[in-house]
């Protein structure tokens, strides 16, 4: 008997050390910082199709139908823009966007309209709904590359599908200027993000 109690005494023991292990409090709250991606680049210098960012933060979906821009919009479809994972919870503790952000903004027609303002009903109502896919745009924060933008390199990945392997950086007169003039927060369109203008909202 007494030699078995030093035995049952290490069981309970490892009995409460791996419950302890298994459920730490704030595990389920708290998932593991992720891991970042950051953006590739060729020999030249082009910048790489990032990977895997149809799984990145979706941040907003901004919309400028032709109907309602004289029959021809320079972009008829939803806007539809994604952060890097990694950037965008160093954002959330710093309120800065960090070196190697990348934004994702995918295209994407809307399905033909039924009404003189390109509308059509569903049975949500009647709007504008998501049709193909479309391209995409894309931002870098690389201060030491993009001197001349801001910090920000401007890529586009063709306005059609599919989409380019690898995109050349865009002089400051066709991208740039107009995001460092009006755009928020550091070449940024935050206004229309509310997960990006307020970083702490969850
Ligand atoms: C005349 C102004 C203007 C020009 C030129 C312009 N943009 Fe933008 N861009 C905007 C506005 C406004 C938004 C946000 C609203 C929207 O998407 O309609 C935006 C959003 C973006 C976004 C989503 C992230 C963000 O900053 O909000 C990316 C990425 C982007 N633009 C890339 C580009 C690239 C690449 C070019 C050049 C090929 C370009 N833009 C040219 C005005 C401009």
């Amino acid at each position: 008997m007494l030699k078995r109690f030093p035995i049952a005494g290490l069981v309970v023991g490892a009995a409460v050390l791996v419950g302890f292990m298994a459920a730490r409090p704030g595990d389920a709250q708290t998932p593991a910082t992720p891991k970042r991606y950051l953006p590739e680049w060729t020999a030249s210098g082009d910048l790489i199709l990032p990977k895997g960012f149809h799984r990145w933060v979706f941040v907003g979906s901004p919309l400028t139908p032709n109907a309602l821009n004289g029959g021809k919009a320079n972009f008829p479809e939803f806007h539809n823009v994604y952060i890097e994972p990694g950037s965008y919870e160093i954002y959330k503790q710093t309120g800065e966007f960090p070196e190697g952000t990348i934004l994702f903004k995918e295209l994407q027609l809307t399905l033909p309209g039924e009404n003189s303002d390109g509308s059509r009903t569903e049975l949500s109502g009647r709007g504008y709904f998501g049709g193909p896919l479309n391209g995409a745009d894309v931002t870098v924060k690389d201060t030491k590359r993009f001197p001349d933008t801001g910090g920000w390199g401007y890529f586009n990945f063709h306005h059609y599908e599919p989409k380019a392997a690898t995109a050349k950086a865009m002089p400051k007169s066709e991208c740039a200027y107009c995001h460092m003039a009006s755009a928020k927060k550091d070449e940024v369109w935050t206004q229309f993000y509310p997960l990006l203008d307020n970083p702490k909202l969850d």
